[in-house]
């Protein structure tokens, strides 16, 4: 892939674009001053510190010119590619109209019309929105809903879930790692294995839970319910009047080869959240869906319709590209596309199974795909992989994420302690980016299979360091 010509930059008034253009090459450094210095130095180690000046559909470009094919999409915030030409239209075209914004005492048309678009792609009943900036925001509200209309105190969630890192929602995560120092959290929060129906009907039976709250795919690891796994915990939320909520700020809008990943399982659940995609890669906005008579047994009588605002939640931008979003999604068939694509994909990661025994599964639905990896069978490779878990649960991934960014310019991610590379790419990739992808990782893989190669020698050196650091924690 060729770099684009670069686009051409309208000028503002305030110097601000041309100012960020003429201080790119500052960006790391002010990031490590101003925000978060950890973070700049995991990329630096990783060999991830570039300084992308643009991007453009699948890509992402660099100062110099060189192209990166993003299988991340920023965890689905780009579903639609960046910069959709066509979301950015609508943004601008919202602005030029000067609409009203940021008054509470008024609704804007947008709003209702998003919340009505939203609504015909769900199920029956679901009908009834609130707008927010976040997805854990979304996740909070449906706490919150679910709370009072209850009027029970506890919710259930599943291990190894994620749905936000606010307070609220982080009580529900499903990994310590997480919450590590921001206790206490909400009391009364349990987990259960994801699967496991008797653990959460032993949960449930207390008739004390509020909602169980549960990704229909787990987006951590990408691990797909078992069959029968999420009606059967619907069926025991109805049985004992838990609201059931359906997390699909990751699994939303295409994502996994239909609207709603609720749909391979043909759930009607009480609550819906979407985030992400729903941006058009652009604008914060995410959603709570759930039935009228919910909503109002919740905040709906006069002295309560103010009770849950958002200062933000329903702004003209979020709207109108959350609108773009759902119109382009269904005017390029994206849906069916991601199937597609994503299919391509699962096959030709299955045929690279085959060949190297590094690829423990594949799993994974439309464009959501997890490729968990194990040690290859040489001595070598089993040595070093000691070494590199005693460093750090997680590391071992970067062994295949580090060259195909390197060498291939590819991005990809491993995330949490697991050894799982993720594959969120856009879902208008087209069928020649997935045979480039396929092919980055059929030649990474050959190149870690033989134990003793380069990109073990760079795993295995940050292995070390990071051992080193944790041994005397003045080494830098
Ligand atoms: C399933 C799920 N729920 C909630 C969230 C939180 O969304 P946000 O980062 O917008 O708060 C995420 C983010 O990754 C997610 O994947």
């Amino acid at each position: 892939m060729t770099a684009v010509s670069p686009p051409s930059h309208p000028v503002d008034a305030l110097g601000v674009v041309a100012d960020a253009l003429a201080r790119a090459d500052e960006t790391l450094e002010l990031a490590a001053r101003h925000l978060d210095p950890s973070l700049v130095a995991v990329l630096r180690i990783l060999g991830f510190d570039k300084e992308y000046r643009s991007a453009q559909g699948s890509y992402l470009y660099d100062a110099a010119g060189r192209a990166y094919l993003d299988f991340h999409s920023g965890e689905g915030f780009a579903s639609l590619g960046h910069n959709h030409p066509d979301v950015r239209d609508v943004l601008q075209a919202t602005l030029a109209a000067n609409l009203v914004d940021g008054v509470q005492i008024t609704y804007s048309v947008l709003a209702g019309m998003l919340a009505e678009a939203l609504s015909q792609r769900l199920p029956r009943g679901l009908d009834a929105v609130f707008f927010a900036s976040t997805g854990a925001e979304a996740v909070d509200s449906a706490m919150k809903f679910a709370r009072a209309a209850t009027r029970r105190p506890r919710f259930v969630s599943c291990d190894s879930s994620f749905h936000g890192v606010t307070l609220g929602p982080l009580s529900l995560v499903g990994d310590e790692f997480f919450k590590e120092g921001f206790g206490p959290l909400l009391p009364g929060c349990a987990r259960v294995p994801f699967g496991d129906l008797a653990r959460l009907e032993a949960e449930l039976r207390k008739k004390d839970v509020a909602a169980f709250i549960v990704e229909p795919i787990q987006g951590r690891e990408v691990t797909l319910p078992p069959a029968g796994y999420l009606q059967a915990a619907q069926e025991l939320c109805r049985r004992y009047g838990t609201l059931f909520v359906v997390d699909e700020i990751q699994t939303g809008l295409g994502r996994t080869g239909t609207w709603f990943a609720l749909e391979h399982s043909g759930l009607e659940p009480d609550f819906v959240l979407v985030g992400k995609a729903l941006s058009g890669g652009y604008v914060p906005v995410a959603a709570m869906v759930t039935r009228r008579e919910i909503y109002q047994k919740a905040v709906g009588t006069l002295e309560r319709s103010y009770v849950h605002q958002s200062t933000f939640g329903r702004n003209r931008l979020s709207m109108a590209a959350g609108l773009a979003a759902l119109r382009i999604i269904e005017r390029d068939q994206l849906v069916e596309h991601a199937a597609r694509i994503g299919a391509i994909l699962r096959d030709g990661l299955a045929e690279l199974q085959q060949r190297y025994d590094m690829i423990k599964e594949v799993r994974g639905s439309g464009l959501m795909i997890g490729i968990e990896l194990q040690a290859p069978s040489s001595r070598t490779a089993r040595l070093s992989i000691r070494l590199i878990r005693m460093a750090s649960e997680g590391l071992f991934p970067q062994l295949v994420v580090i060259p195909l960014h390197r060498d291939h310019g590819v991005i990809t991610m491993a995330a949490g302690k697991n050894d799982v590379v993720k594959l969120l790419p856009p879902l208008t990739l087209s069928e020649p980016e997935a045979r480039t992808f396929l092919g980055a990782l059929d030649a990474v893989l050959a190149d870690c299979q033989a134990g003793g190669s380069k990109n073990w020698a760079v795993v295995r050196d940050i292995a070390t360091a990071t051992l080193r650091r944790r041994a005397s924690p003045t080494v830098r």
